[in-house]
Protein backbone atom coordinates (compact mmCIF):
# COMPACT_ATOMS: atom_id res chain seq x y z
CA UNK A 1 0.00 0.00 0.00
CA UNK A 2 2.34 2.47 0.97
CA UNK A 3 6.31 2.85 -0.31
CA UNK A 4 8.59 0.90 1.48
CA UNK A 5 11.62 3.46 0.94
CA UNK A 6 9.40 6.24 2.87
CA UNK A 7 8.65 3.81 5.54
CA UNK A 8 12.69 3.32 5.83
CA UNK A 9 13.60 7.33 5.95
CA UNK A 10 10.57 8.12 7.83
CA UNK A 11 12.13 5.23 10.74
CA UNK A 12 15.68 7.13 10.45
CA UNK A 13 14.69 10.52 11.31
CA UNK A 14 12.16 9.38 13.59
CA UNK A 15 14.11 7.02 15.90
CA UNK A 16 14.56 9.44 18.75
CA UNK A 17 10.84 11.22 18.83
CA UNK A 18 8.30 9.09 17.10
CA UNK A 19 6.65 12.34 16.14
CA UNK A 20 5.48 13.56 12.67
CA UNK A 21 7.33 12.76 9.41
CA UNK A 22 7.10 15.82 7.03
CA UNK A 23 8.74 16.22 3.88
CA UNK A 24 8.41 19.51 2.05
CA UNK A 25 7.96 18.94 -1.64
CA UNK A 26 7.30 21.05 -4.65
CA UNK A 27 3.79 19.41 -4.94
CA UNK A 28 2.79 17.38 -2.00
CA UNK A 29 0.30 14.91 -2.02
CA UNK A 30 -2.47 16.75 0.12
CA UNK A 31 -5.92 17.39 -0.20
CA UNK A 32 -7.44 21.07 1.14
CA UNK A 33 -11.12 20.67 1.54
CA UNK A 34 -12.43 24.19 2.10
CA UNK A 35 -15.09 23.98 5.01
CA UNK A 36 -18.69 25.18 4.53
CA UNK A 37 -21.18 27.08 6.71
CA UNK A 38 -23.46 25.15 8.03
CA UNK A 39 -26.56 27.21 7.21
CA UNK A 40 -29.27 24.97 8.93
CA UNK A 41 -27.76 26.24 12.52
CA UNK A 42 -27.43 29.83 11.93
CA UNK A 43 -30.86 30.77 13.27
CA UNK A 44 -29.30 31.37 16.65
CA UNK A 45 -30.92 34.82 18.04
CA UNK A 46 -28.29 37.94 17.91
CA UNK A 47 -28.41 40.76 20.50
CA UNK A 48 -29.64 43.91 18.88
CA UNK A 49 -26.90 45.65 20.46
CA UNK A 50 -24.58 43.63 18.75
CA UNK A 51 -21.86 45.44 16.01
CA UNK A 52 -23.28 43.78 13.04
CA UNK A 53 -21.08 46.34 11.07
CA UNK A 54 -18.04 43.80 11.81
CA UNK A 55 -17.33 40.24 10.71
CA UNK A 56 -17.59 38.46 13.61
CA UNK A 57 -19.97 36.13 12.54
CA UNK A 58 -17.83 34.76 9.88
CA UNK A 59 -13.96 34.57 11.80
CA UNK A 60 -15.87 32.75 14.64
CA UNK A 61 -18.10 30.26 13.30
CA UNK A 62 -16.58 27.09 12.96
CA UNK A 63 -18.90 24.36 10.76
CA UNK A 64 -17.00 21.11 10.24
CA UNK A 65 -19.42 20.86 6.87
CA UNK A 66 -17.74 20.16 3.65
CA UNK A 67 -19.19 20.29 0.14
CA UNK A 68 -19.38 16.65 -1.92
CA UNK A 69 -21.05 14.83 -4.53
CA UNK A 70 -21.58 11.36 -4.74
CA UNK A 71 -22.51 9.09 -7.95
CA UNK A 72 -22.60 9.53 -11.82
CA UNK A 73 -23.98 12.48 -12.66
CA UNK A 74 -22.54 13.76 -9.64
CA UNK A 75 -25.44 14.57 -6.68
CA UNK A 76 -24.77 17.50 -4.42
CA UNK A 77 -24.28 16.82 -0.70
CA UNK A 78 -23.09 18.84 2.22
CA UNK A 79 -21.70 16.29 5.22
CA UNK A 80 -20.58 16.56 8.48
CA UNK A 81 -16.66 15.87 8.86
CA UNK A 82 -16.97 14.23 11.88
CA UNK A 83 -13.81 13.19 13.96
CA UNK A 84 -15.16 10.97 16.02
CA UNK A 85 -16.91 8.58 13.42
CA UNK A 86 -15.37 5.54 11.49
CA UNK A 87 -17.99 5.40 8.81
CA UNK A 88 -19.66 7.43 5.90
CA UNK A 89 -23.55 7.47 5.42
CA UNK A 90 -25.73 9.83 3.30
CA UNK A 91 -30.03 10.06 3.75
CA UNK A 92 -31.13 7.73 0.98
CA UNK A 93 -33.65 10.22 -0.60
CA UNK A 94 -36.49 7.64 0.39
CA UNK A 95 -35.30 8.03 3.79
CA UNK A 96 -38.03 9.35 6.01
CA UNK A 97 -36.96 12.64 6.91
CA UNK A 98 -36.09 13.94 3.33
CA UNK A 99 -40.14 13.35 2.96
CA UNK A 100 -40.19 16.59 4.56
CA UNK A 101 -39.12 18.43 2.06
CA UNK A 102 -40.52 19.40 -1.12
CA UNK A 103 -37.82 18.55 -3.16
CA UNK A 104 -36.77 15.44 -1.90
CA UNK A 105 -33.45 15.46 -3.71
CA UNK A 106 -32.44 18.02 -1.47
CA UNK A 107 -33.20 16.90 1.70
CA UNK A 108 -33.17 19.86 4.09
CA UNK A 109 -29.97 21.23 2.10
CA UNK A 110 -27.98 18.41 2.68
CA UNK A 111 -29.10 16.30 -0.07
CA UNK A 112 -30.27 12.91 -0.23
CA UNK A 113 -29.14 10.02 -2.75
CA UNK A 114 -30.91 8.25 -5.14
CA UNK A 115 -29.16 5.24 -6.13
CA UNK A 116 -31.17 4.75 -9.36
CA UNK A 117 -29.91 8.39 -10.59
CA UNK A 118 -26.71 6.92 -10.51
CA UNK A 119 -24.98 4.76 -12.91
CA UNK A 120 -22.08 4.02 -11.67
CA UNK A 121 -23.68 2.34 -8.32
CA UNK A 122 -23.19 -0.58 -6.62
CA UNK A 123 -25.54 -2.48 -3.88
CA UNK A 124 -23.72 -4.18 -1.77
CA UNK A 125 -24.95 -7.17 -0.21
CA UNK A 126 -24.48 -6.09 3.40
CA UNK A 127 -26.67 -3.56 5.44
CA UNK A 128 -25.09 -1.01 7.73
CA UNK A 129 -25.98 0.09 11.16
CA UNK A 130 -24.55 2.51 13.17
CA UNK A 131 -25.08 3.89 16.62
CA UNK A 132 -24.92 8.03 16.13
CA UNK A 133 -24.31 8.63 19.93
CA UNK A 134 -27.70 6.84 20.67
CA UNK A 135 -29.77 7.20 17.82
CA UNK A 136 -29.35 4.16 14.97
CA UNK A 137 -29.33 4.90 11.67
CA UNK A 138 -29.06 1.99 9.57
CA UNK A 139 -29.44 0.99 5.76
CA UNK A 140 -27.86 -0.53 2.84
CA UNK A 141 -24.76 0.11 1.86
CA UNK A 142 -23.26 1.22 -1.41
CA UNK A 143 -20.18 1.93 -3.46
CA UNK A 144 -20.21 5.04 -5.93
CA UNK A 145 -17.81 7.62 -7.25
CA UNK A 146 -16.68 10.07 -4.35
CA UNK A 147 -15.82 13.77 -5.51
CA UNK A 148 -14.48 15.87 -2.27
CA UNK A 149 -12.71 19.06 -3.52
CA UNK A 150 -11.86 18.29 -7.02
CA UNK A 151 -10.66 14.79 -6.01
CA UNK A 152 -12.34 11.59 -6.75
CA UNK A 153 -12.62 8.26 -5.27
CA UNK A 154 -13.56 5.40 -8.03
CA UNK A 155 -14.95 2.80 -5.49
CA UNK A 156 -15.96 4.85 -1.76
CA UNK A 157 -17.92 2.28 0.36
CA UNK A 158 -21.09 4.45 1.88
CA UNK A 159 -23.69 3.61 4.01
CA UNK A 160 -27.61 5.60 3.13
CA UNK A 161 -29.81 5.63 5.78
CA UNK A 162 -33.50 4.41 5.21
CA UNK A 163 -35.77 5.55 8.34
CA UNK A 164 -33.21 6.95 9.91
CA UNK A 165 -33.86 8.99 13.03
CA UNK A 166 -31.88 12.18 13.36
CA UNK A 167 -28.28 12.25 11.79
CA UNK A 168 -26.78 14.43 9.25
CA UNK A 169 -24.62 13.48 6.50
CA UNK A 170 -21.37 11.90 7.77
CA UNK A 171 -17.94 11.70 6.60
CA UNK A 172 -16.40 9.62 9.00
CA UNK A 173 -12.09 11.06 9.49
CA UNK A 174 -11.26 8.54 11.99
CA UNK A 175 -10.12 4.63 12.38
CA UNK A 176 -12.69 2.43 9.94
CA UNK A 177 -13.31 -1.05 10.89
CA UNK A 178 -14.68 -4.08 9.36
CA UNK A 179 -17.73 -3.11 7.95
CA UNK A 180 -16.60 0.59 7.30
CA UNK A 181 -13.65 3.19 5.55
CA UNK A 182 -13.20 6.58 7.09
CA UNK A 183 -12.59 9.30 4.56
CA UNK A 184 -9.15 9.86 5.15
CA UNK A 185 -8.68 5.83 4.93
CA UNK A 186 -10.04 6.33 1.58
CA UNK A 187 -8.32 9.22 -0.01
CA UNK A 188 -5.20 7.57 1.52
CA UNK A 189 -5.82 4.15 -0.35
CA UNK A 190 -7.04 6.18 -3.56
CA UNK A 191 -3.24 7.39 -3.72
CA UNK A 192 -4.62 11.17 -3.17
CA UNK A 193 -2.41 11.54 0.34
CA UNK A 194 0.33 9.20 1.03
CA UNK A 195 -0.63 8.57 4.74
CA UNK A 196 -4.09 8.47 6.22
CA UNK A 197 -3.61 11.84 8.18
CA UNK A 198 -5.35 14.96 8.21
CA UNK A 199 -4.95 18.82 9.96
CA UNK A 200 -7.96 20.81 11.18
CA UNK A 201 -7.89 24.71 11.45
CA UNK A 202 -10.23 26.83 11.21
CA UNK A 203 -12.57 26.46 8.04
CA UNK A 204 -9.66 24.07 6.72
CA UNK A 205 -9.23 20.52 6.47
CA UNK A 206 -5.38 19.59 4.87
CA UNK A 207 -5.69 15.17 4.29
CA UNK A 208 -2.13 14.43 4.21
CA UNK A 209 -0.46 17.32 5.29
CA UNK A 210 0.29 19.79 7.69
CA UNK A 211 0.30 24.05 7.03
CA UNK A 212 2.99 25.40 9.25
CA UNK A 213 1.85 28.94 8.07
CA UNK A 214 -1.39 28.56 10.28
CA UNK A 215 0.59 27.50 14.11
CA UNK A 216 2.80 28.99 16.43
CA UNK A 217 5.25 27.61 17.85
CA UNK A 218 6.23 24.07 17.36
CA UNK A 219 3.74 20.72 17.47
CA UNK A 220 3.12 18.53 20.04
CA UNK A 221 2.47 14.91 19.25
CA UNK A 222 1.00 12.61 22.29
CA UNK A 223 0.15 8.90 21.82
CA UNK A 224 -3.17 7.67 20.90
CA UNK A 225 -4.48 6.27 24.17
CA UNK A 226 -7.82 3.87 25.12
CA UNK A 227 -9.59 5.36 28.25
CA UNK A 228 -10.82 2.50 29.82
CA UNK A 229 -12.72 -0.27 27.25
CA UNK A 230 -13.84 2.65 24.95
CA UNK A 231 -13.87 1.62 21.27
CA UNK A 232 -10.07 3.51 19.70
CA UNK A 233 -10.91 7.13 18.62
CA UNK A 234 -9.06 9.88 17.91
CA UNK A 235 -8.26 10.22 22.20
CA UNK A 236 -5.32 11.33 24.14
CA UNK A 237 -4.29 12.12 27.61
CA UNK A 238 -5.37 15.43 29.03
CA UNK A 239 -3.05 16.73 31.72
CA UNK A 240 -5.30 19.64 33.29
CA UNK A 241 -7.52 22.24 32.86
CA UNK A 242 -7.83 25.22 34.92
CA UNK A 243 -9.15 28.98 35.07
CA UNK A 244 -6.82 31.60 35.68
CA UNK A 245 -4.41 28.96 36.01
CA UNK A 246 -6.01 27.52 39.15
CA UNK A 247 -6.26 24.07 38.48
CA UNK A 248 -9.49 22.24 38.79
CA UNK A 249 -9.85 18.88 40.33
CA UNK A 250 -5.74 18.28 39.58
CA UNK A 251 -5.78 15.06 41.59
CA UNK A 252 -7.94 13.46 38.60
CA UNK A 253 -5.34 14.21 35.42
CA UNK A 254 -4.16 12.74 33.41
CA UNK A 255 -7.44 12.01 31.98
CA UNK A 256 -8.31 10.99 28.28
CA UNK A 257 -9.98 13.18 26.20
CA UNK A 258 -11.52 12.52 22.58
CA UNK A 259 -12.11 15.09 19.73
CA UNK A 260 -15.45 15.24 18.22
CA UNK A 261 -16.27 17.73 15.55
CA UNK A 262 -19.87 16.76 16.02
CA UNK A 263 -20.57 18.59 19.53
CA UNK A 264 -19.97 22.28 20.06
CA UNK A 265 -19.11 21.80 23.76
CA UNK A 266 -16.77 20.95 26.02
CA UNK A 267 -17.98 17.82 28.51
CA UNK A 268 -15.71 16.63 32.01
CA UNK A 269 -16.01 14.04 34.80
CA UNK A 270 -18.56 15.80 37.28
CA UNK A 271 -15.81 16.48 39.79
CA UNK A 272 -13.52 18.57 36.96
CA UNK A 273 -16.98 20.51 36.40
CA UNK A 274 -18.05 20.87 39.82
CA UNK A 275 -14.70 22.19 40.32
CA UNK A 276 -14.65 24.63 37.54
CA UNK A 277 -18.04 25.86 38.32
CA UNK A 278 -16.97 26.72 41.97
CA UNK A 279 -14.28 28.81 40.48
CA UNK A 280 -16.47 30.57 38.46
CA UNK A 281 -18.65 31.12 41.66
CA UNK A 282 -22.34 32.12 42.08
CA UNK A 283 -23.49 29.20 39.36
CA UNK A 284 -26.84 27.61 39.55
CA UNK A 285 -26.86 23.88 40.09
CA UNK A 286 -26.65 22.21 36.88
CA UNK A 287 -29.46 21.27 34.35
CA UNK A 288 -30.37 17.74 33.12
CA UNK A 289 -27.51 18.01 31.07
CA UNK A 290 -24.97 19.13 33.19
CA UNK A 291 -24.73 22.59 32.54
CA UNK A 292 -24.84 25.70 35.23
CA UNK A 293 -25.88 29.17 34.29
CA UNK A 294 -24.86 32.72 35.82
CA UNK A 295 -25.07 36.09 35.96
CA UNK A 296 -23.25 37.68 32.65
CA UNK A 297 -22.05 40.26 34.92
CA UNK A 298 -20.38 38.25 37.63
CA UNK A 299 -17.76 37.31 34.90
CA UNK A 300 -15.01 39.33 34.20
CA UNK A 301 -13.27 39.59 31.02
CA UNK A 302 -10.38 39.07 31.89
CA UNK A 303 -10.61 35.61 33.45
CA UNK A 304 -8.93 32.70 31.37
CA UNK A 305 -9.26 29.21 31.07
CA UNK A 306 -6.27 26.56 30.64
CA UNK A 307 -6.27 23.26 28.73
CA UNK A 308 -2.77 21.60 29.20
CA UNK A 309 -1.84 18.76 27.61
CA UNK A 310 1.66 17.89 28.44
CA UNK A 311 4.21 20.64 27.79
CA UNK A 312 1.64 22.24 25.68
CA UNK A 313 -1.15 24.90 27.21
CA UNK A 314 -3.76 26.26 25.36
CA UNK A 315 -4.93 29.72 27.16
CA UNK A 316 -7.93 30.93 26.23
CA UNK A 317 -10.81 34.05 27.31
CA UNK A 318 -13.39 32.11 29.85
CA UNK A 319 -15.90 33.98 27.43
CA UNK A 320 -14.62 31.78 24.54
CA UNK A 321 -16.62 28.77 26.59
CA UNK A 322 -19.39 30.91 27.72
CA UNK A 323 -22.90 30.80 25.69
CA UNK A 324 -25.69 32.89 25.44
CA UNK A 325 -27.71 30.11 24.98
CA UNK A 326 -28.83 26.89 26.37
CA UNK A 327 -27.02 23.58 25.28
CA UNK A 328 -25.09 25.55 22.69
CA UNK A 329 -21.64 26.39 21.70
CA UNK A 330 -21.02 29.86 21.53
CA UNK A 331 -21.03 30.79 17.73
CA UNK A 332 -21.30 34.03 17.80
CA UNK A 333 -19.05 35.58 20.48
CA UNK A 334 -20.35 36.49 24.05
CA UNK A 335 -22.19 39.67 24.60
CA UNK A 336 -21.62 41.38 27.77
CA UNK A 337 -25.60 42.81 28.05
CA UNK A 338 -26.85 39.87 28.34
CA UNK A 339 -28.22 38.69 31.65
CA UNK A 340 -28.18 35.26 31.89
CA UNK A 341 -24.66 33.22 30.18
CA UNK A 342 -23.87 29.52 30.03
CA UNK A 343 -20.80 27.31 30.90
CA UNK A 344 -20.02 25.50 27.96
CA UNK A 345 -17.37 23.52 29.96
CA UNK A 346 -19.85 21.14 31.54
CA UNK A 347 -20.33 17.84 33.30
CA UNK A 348 -20.13 14.71 30.66
CA UNK A 349 -23.05 13.41 31.65
CA UNK A 350 -24.07 11.95 28.18
CA UNK A 351 -21.00 11.13 25.91
CA UNK A 352 -19.13 9.18 28.58
CA UNK A 353 -18.72 6.22 25.87
CA UNK A 354 -16.59 8.62 24.11
CA UNK A 355 -14.36 9.42 26.78
CA UNK A 356 -13.91 11.11 30.10
CA UNK A 357 -13.32 14.48 28.45
CA UNK A 358 -14.82 15.05 24.80
CA UNK A 359 -13.55 18.13 23.16
CA UNK A 360 -15.97 20.09 20.85
CA UNK A 361 -15.55 22.16 17.78
CA UNK A 362 -15.54 24.96 20.78
CA UNK A 363 -11.92 23.99 21.65
CA UNK A 364 -11.38 22.13 18.22
CA UNK A 365 -11.49 25.67 16.02
CA UNK A 366 -9.16 27.42 18.43
CA UNK A 367 -6.50 24.91 18.12
CA UNK A 368 -4.39 23.67 15.15
CA UNK A 369 -4.67 19.70 15.23
CA UNK A 370 -3.10 16.91 13.38
CA UNK A 371 -4.39 12.87 13.73
CA UNK A 372 -2.34 10.51 12.81
CA UNK A 373 -4.08 7.35 11.62
CA UNK A 374 -0.90 5.23 10.84
CA UNK A 375 1.42 6.03 13.85
CA UNK A 376 -1.89 6.29 15.92
CA UNK A 377 -0.95 9.98 17.47
CA UNK A 378 -2.22 13.30 17.62
CA UNK A 379 -0.10 16.19 17.23
CA UNK A 380 -1.47 19.90 19.09
CA UNK A 381 -0.03 22.98 18.21
CA UNK A 382 -1.21 26.71 19.18
CA UNK A 383 -3.24 28.51 15.71
CA UNK A 384 -1.35 31.29 14.71
CA UNK A 385 -3.55 34.30 14.82
CA UNK A 386 -1.50 36.69 13.21
CA UNK A 387 -1.46 38.30 10.19
CA UNK A 388 -1.74 35.84 7.93
CA UNK A 389 1.16 34.79 6.29
CA UNK A 390 1.61 32.23 3.16
CA UNK A 391 0.51 29.27 3.01
CA UNK A 392 3.49 26.56 4.19
CA UNK A 393 2.28 23.00 3.37
CA UNK A 394 4.30 20.04 3.94
CA UNK A 395 3.53 16.46 3.51
CA UNK A 396 2.99 13.74 6.08
CA UNK A 397 5.07 10.76 4.78
CA UNK A 398 3.84 7.27 5.51
CA UNK A 399 5.94 4.56 8.02
CA UNK A 400 6.08 3.87 11.36
CA UNK A 401 8.54 4.77 14.06
CA UNK A 402 11.92 2.32 13.67
CA UNK A 403 11.63 1.16 16.99
CA UNK A 404 7.65 0.31 17.48
CA UNK A 405 7.90 1.10 21.26
CA UNK A 406 10.16 4.21 21.50
CA UNK A 407 7.46 6.14 22.79
CA UNK A 408 7.50 3.87 26.40
CA UNK A 409 11.15 3.49 25.89
CA UNK A 410 12.34 6.96 25.70
CA UNK A 411 9.50 8.91 27.52
CA UNK A 412 12.61 11.36 28.48
CA UNK A 413 14.55 11.29 25.55
CA UNK A 414 13.81 15.30 25.35
CA UNK A 415 15.20 15.99 28.69
CA UNK A 416 18.05 13.54 28.64
CA UNK A 417 19.14 14.93 25.36
CA UNK A 418 18.05 18.60 25.17
CA UNK A 419 18.78 18.66 21.47
CA UNK A 420 16.51 15.44 20.22
CA UNK A 421 14.03 17.67 19.07
CA UNK A 422 16.11 19.51 16.73
CA UNK A 423 16.13 15.89 14.66
CA UNK A 424 12.67 16.68 13.69
CA UNK A 425 12.59 20.15 13.36
CA UNK A 426 8.56 20.49 13.02
CA UNK A 427 7.48 18.60 15.76
CA UNK A 428 8.20 17.06 19.07
CA UNK A 429 6.94 14.71 21.35
CA UNK A 430 5.79 14.89 25.11
CA UNK A 431 5.19 12.00 27.20
CA UNK A 432 1.21 12.60 27.68
CA UNK A 433 1.68 12.30 31.68
CA UNK A 434 4.30 14.77 32.75
CA UNK A 435 3.61 17.75 34.37
CA UNK A 436 6.10 19.84 33.05
CA UNK A 437 5.20 23.84 33.99
CA UNK A 438 6.88 25.67 31.09
CA UNK A 439 5.26 29.01 31.31
CA UNK A 440 4.94 29.36 26.91
CA UNK A 441 4.07 32.41 25.40
CA UNK A 442 0.64 32.11 24.91
CA UNK A 443 -2.03 34.04 23.45
CA UNK A 444 -5.91 34.10 23.33
CA UNK A 445 -8.29 35.35 21.38
CA UNK A 446 -11.71 37.31 22.07
CA UNK A 447 -14.26 36.53 19.97
CA UNK A 448 -17.18 39.33 21.02
CA UNK A 449 -19.44 42.28 20.27
CA UNK A 450 -15.99 44.18 19.10
CA UNK A 451 -14.72 41.09 16.69
CA UNK A 452 -11.57 39.43 17.32
CA UNK A 453 -9.53 40.82 19.56
CA UNK A 454 -5.80 39.74 19.82
CA UNK A 455 -3.80 39.78 23.42
CA UNK A 456 -0.77 38.51 24.20
C1 LIG B 1 -21.61 23.32 -2.74
O1 LIG B 1 -21.19 23.15 -4.08
C2 LIG B 1 -22.21 23.47 -5.04
C3 LIG B 1 -21.69 23.13 -6.40
O2 LIG B 1 -20.38 23.57 -6.61
C4 LIG B 1 -22.55 24.94 -4.91
O3 LIG B 1 -23.59 25.25 -5.80
C5 LIG B 1 -23.05 25.21 -3.49
O4 LIG B 1 -23.29 26.58 -3.32
C6 LIG B 1 -22.01 24.76 -2.47
N1 LIG B 1 -22.61 24.88 -1.15
C7 LIG B 1 -22.04 25.57 -0.16
C8 LIG B 1 -22.79 25.61 1.12
O5 LIG B 1 -20.96 26.11 -0.29
C1 LIG C 1 -34.47 19.37 -6.80
O1 LIG C 1 -33.14 19.78 -6.55
C2 LIG C 1 -32.19 19.23 -7.47
C3 LIG C 1 -30.81 19.61 -7.02
O2 LIG C 1 -30.70 20.99 -6.89
C4 LIG C 1 -32.52 19.73 -8.87
O3 LIG C 1 -31.59 19.17 -9.79
C5 LIG C 1 -33.94 19.31 -9.24
O4 LIG C 1 -34.27 19.86 -10.49
C6 LIG C 1 -34.93 19.78 -8.18
N1 LIG C 1 -36.22 19.19 -8.46
C7 LIG C 1 -37.33 19.90 -8.44
C8 LIG C 1 -38.58 19.14 -8.75
O5 LIG C 1 -37.35 21.09 -8.19
C1 LIG D 1 -34.62 8.72 -8.32
O1 LIG D 1 -34.11 8.68 -9.61
C2 LIG D 1 -34.96 8.03 -10.55
C3 LIG D 1 -34.19 7.90 -11.85
O2 LIG D 1 -33.66 9.13 -12.24
C4 LIG D 1 -36.23 8.82 -10.66
O3 LIG D 1 -37.12 8.18 -11.54
C5 LIG D 1 -36.88 8.94 -9.28
O4 LIG D 1 -38.01 9.78 -9.34
C6 LIG D 1 -35.91 9.49 -8.27
N1 LIG D 1 -36.50 9.39 -6.93
C7 LIG D 1 -36.69 10.45 -6.14
C8 LIG D 1 -37.35 10.20 -4.85
O5 LIG D 1 -36.34 11.58 -6.45
C1 LIG E 1 -18.03 -0.20 12.90
O1 LIG E 1 -18.16 1.05 13.58
C2 LIG E 1 -19.49 1.51 13.69
C3 LIG E 1 -19.44 2.86 14.35
O2 LIG E 1 -18.65 2.87 15.48
C4 LIG E 1 -20.31 0.51 14.48
O3 LIG E 1 -21.64 0.96 14.57
C5 LIG E 1 -20.26 -0.83 13.78
O4 LIG E 1 -20.96 -1.77 14.55
C6 LIG E 1 -18.83 -1.28 13.60
N1 LIG E 1 -18.80 -2.50 12.83
C7 LIG E 1 -18.01 -3.52 13.14
C8 LIG E 1 -18.08 -4.69 12.23
O5 LIG E 1 -17.27 -3.48 14.13
C1 LIG F 1 -6.63 -0.79 23.52
O1 LIG F 1 -7.73 -1.68 23.42
C2 LIG F 1 -7.58 -2.69 22.46
C3 LIG F 1 -8.86 -3.47 22.34
O2 LIG F 1 -9.64 -3.38 23.49
C4 LIG F 1 -6.41 -3.57 22.86
O3 LIG F 1 -6.22 -4.58 21.90
C5 LIG F 1 -5.16 -2.71 22.94
O4 LIG F 1 -4.09 -3.49 23.39
C6 LIG F 1 -5.37 -1.54 23.87
N1 LIG F 1 -4.22 -0.69 23.78
C7 LIG F 1 -3.66 -0.12 24.82
C8 LIG F 1 -2.51 0.77 24.57
O5 LIG F 1 -4.07 -0.31 25.96
C1 LIG G 1 -15.51 -3.26 29.95
O1 LIG G 1 -16.03 -4.14 28.96
C2 LIG G 1 -16.49 -5.37 29.50
C3 LIG G 1 -16.89 -6.28 28.35
O2 LIG G 1 -17.56 -5.56 27.34
C4 LIG G 1 -17.64 -5.09 30.47
O3 LIG G 1 -18.08 -6.29 31.04
C5 LIG G 1 -17.16 -4.15 31.56
O4 LIG G 1 -18.23 -3.78 32.40
C6 LIG G 1 -16.58 -2.90 30.98
N1 LIG G 1 -15.97 -2.08 32.01
C7 LIG G 1 -16.21 -0.77 32.13
C8 LIG G 1 -15.47 -0.09 33.19
O5 LIG G 1 -16.97 -0.17 31.38
C1 LIG H 1 -30.40 28.47 35.27
O1 LIG H 1 -30.28 27.11 35.74
C2 LIG H 1 -31.31 26.72 36.61
C3 LIG H 1 -31.00 25.32 37.09
O2 LIG H 1 -30.84 24.43 36.01
C4 LIG H 1 -32.65 26.78 35.90
O3 LIG H 1 -33.67 26.45 36.79
C5 LIG H 1 -32.86 28.19 35.37
O4 LIG H 1 -34.04 28.22 34.62
C6 LIG H 1 -31.70 28.63 34.50
N1 LIG H 1 -31.87 30.02 34.14
C7 LIG H 1 -31.99 30.41 32.88
C8 LIG H 1 -32.24 31.84 32.66
O5 LIG H 1 -31.92 29.64 31.93
C1 LIG I 1 -26.09 34.88 41.13
O1 LIG I 1 -26.78 34.19 40.08
C2 LIG I 1 -28.17 34.40 40.09
C3 LIG I 1 -28.79 33.50 39.02
O2 LIG I 1 -27.96 33.35 37.89
C4 LIG I 1 -28.46 35.88 39.84
O3 LIG I 1 -29.84 36.10 39.88
C5 LIG I 1 -27.76 36.70 40.92
O4 LIG I 1 -27.91 38.06 40.66
C6 LIG I 1 -26.29 36.38 40.97
N1 LIG I 1 -25.67 37.06 42.08
C7 LIG I 1 -24.57 37.79 41.93
C8 LIG I 1 -24.03 38.38 43.16
O5 LIG I 1 -24.01 37.92 40.84
C1 LIG J 1 -9.30 35.96 36.83
O1 LIG J 1 -8.36 37.01 36.97
C2 LIG J 1 -8.86 38.29 36.57
C3 LIG J 1 -7.76 39.31 36.72
O2 LIG J 1 -6.61 38.87 36.09
C4 LIG J 1 -10.04 38.66 37.42
O3 LIG J 1 -10.57 39.87 36.97
C5 LIG J 1 -11.11 37.59 37.35
O4 LIG J 1 -12.15 37.87 38.24
C6 LIG J 1 -10.53 36.23 37.68
N1 LIG J 1 -11.54 35.24 37.40
C7 LIG J 1 -11.84 34.24 38.23
C8 LIG J 1 -12.93 33.32 37.80
O5 LIG J 1 -11.26 34.03 39.25
C1 LIG K 1 3.07 33.84 16.45
O1 LIG K 1 4.46 33.98 16.23
C2 LIG K 1 4.79 35.16 15.50
C3 LIG K 1 6.26 35.10 15.23
O2 LIG K 1 6.95 34.60 16.33
C4 LIG K 1 4.36 36.39 16.30
O3 LIG K 1 4.66 37.53 15.56
C5 LIG K 1 2.88 36.32 16.54
O4 LIG K 1 2.47 37.38 17.34
C6 LIG K 1 2.52 35.03 17.21
N1 LIG K 1 1.10 34.96 17.27
C7 LIG K 1 0.49 34.59 18.35
C8 LIG K 1 -0.99 34.55 18.25
O5 LIG K 1 1.07 34.29 19.35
Amino acid sequence: MHSGLACLLGLTSLALTNALSLEKKDSPAVLTVPLVRDTSRQLSKRSKTADLGLDNEDVSYISYVANMTFGTPPQHFLAYLNTWGNGCWLHGVEDSPCELYLNRSLCGGYGGYNLSASTTAKKLDERFVYDDSGSMVGGDVVTDVLKIAGVKVDVMKMGIAMDSGITSNHLGLGYGNASSTSLTQALADAGVISSPAFSLWGQTALFGGVNKAKYNGSLHTFPIVNGSNLTKAFRINMDGISINETSAASKEFPLDAVFDTALGMTYVPKSVAQALNAQIGNTSVPDEWGQVNFSCSSMSLESTVEFKFGDLEFKFFLGQFVSQEPHTAPDYGWYPDRATCYFTILENLHYRSEGSIVLGSTFMSNAYTVFDLENDEISLARLDYGSPTPDDIVEIKSGKNAVPDAKDAVPDAKDAVPDAKDAVPDAKKDSAGSHIGVALGMSALVVGAAGLTLIS
